[in-house]
């Protein structure tokens, strides 16, 4: 046995007693996929196929992918994706993302691996690693930092709440269609200038500390999802408001600041000194000219 073969065989045996496989794992980061992709790869990519070939070996009931909204690429300002739209990913974190549902889907034909795959949009709320827009611009607020935004901040994003998304995968896991893809999404796309003046806002903090920083090489302006196949076929529909999502997240930070301080520790700070601090001369080495 070779290489992830023999890794699934060692999974395998983890799988044995499990009713389903759902598969959040991954290196989610597109700003650190720019930076090396090849964790990226190694994780999105690799460890799903392991998963997928431990599953096969497992018999095991349900494998359910989480995927992104990333996927589809760069959605034009009139233009929304359904579970059909071409794939176009744009980051070496995209790419790694769709080329593991092609491994699912295989899977899926091949071996009758029972799959099915989710696509959701940006996440927010509580327990968010601050590598993320929100988290970042909430704790830097907090501290009275530079808000660094990428580019003009004109990029759009669709924020769904996790809860949110959390109760969308349940739902596919125990009712959607093997095989098939659901996008999940809250289905309102946001400048991320418009995002930041509202945390500002609900935080009271002026918008004198935005920091208008070298964007984001390749960066995507806009991702919009449809989501009425999700709805149509097994009820569901985001239960957060933006608006309250929004004011409960920033409580959240506002009242865990030693969360904040533990995880913004370590090896996040050293990300963070050459991302922001030293952005232009880390982007030089590998953004395009
Ligand atoms: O769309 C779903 C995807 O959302 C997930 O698949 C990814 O795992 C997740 O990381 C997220 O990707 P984004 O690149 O959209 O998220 P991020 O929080 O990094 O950035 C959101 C937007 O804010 C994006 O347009 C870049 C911008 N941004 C981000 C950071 C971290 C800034 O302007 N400044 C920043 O410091």
């Amino acid at each position: 046995m070779k290489g992830d073969i023999a890794d699934a065989a060692l999974v395998k045996g983890l799988l044995a007693r499990c009713d389903a496989v759902v598969n959040f794992a991954a290196e989610s980061h597109v700003d650190r996929s720019i930076l090396d992709s090849t964790e990226c790869f190694e994780t999105n990519v690799r460890g799903t196929l392991v998963l997928l070939e431990a599953a096969r070996q497992a018999k095991v009931a349900r494998f359910l992918h989480v995927s992104t909204d990333e996927v589809y690429g760069d959605m034009a300002p009139d233009k929304w994706a359904v579970e059909t739209s071409p794939l176009h990913p744009s980051s070496p974190y995209a790419a790694s993302k769709a080329s593991a549902e092609m491994l699912v889907m295989a899977y899926q034909h091949t071996y009758g691996v029972p799959a099915v795959i989710t696509r959701a949009s940006n996440n927010y709320g509580p327990y968010q690693f601050p590598e993320k827009f929100m988290p970042l611009m909430i704790a830097n607020a907090l501290d009275r930092k530079p808000l660094p935004v990428y580019g003009d901040g004109r990029q759009e994003r669709d924020w769904i709440h996790v809860e949110d998304h959390c109760r969308a995968i349940d739902l596919v896991l125990r009712g959607g269609r093997t095989g098939e893809v659901y996008n999940i999404g809250y289905g309102e796309p946001r400048a991320n200038l418009d995002v930041l003046h509202t945390l500002l806002e609900l935080l009271d903090r002026p918008a004198s500390l935005i920091q208008y920083v070298t964007d984001r090489p390749g960066h995507d302006r806009r991702y919009a999802l449809r989501s009425d196949k999700i709805t149509r076929e097994l009820g569901w529909r985001p239960e957060h408001s933006f608006e309250d999502g929004l004011r409960s997240t920033a409580a959240w930070y506002q009242s865990h600041g030693e969360w904040i301080a533990r995880v913004r520790g370590g090896e996040y700070r050293e990300y963070y000194e050459r991302h922001y601090q030293r952005r232009d001369e880390t982007l030089s080495g590998v953004g395009k000219p």
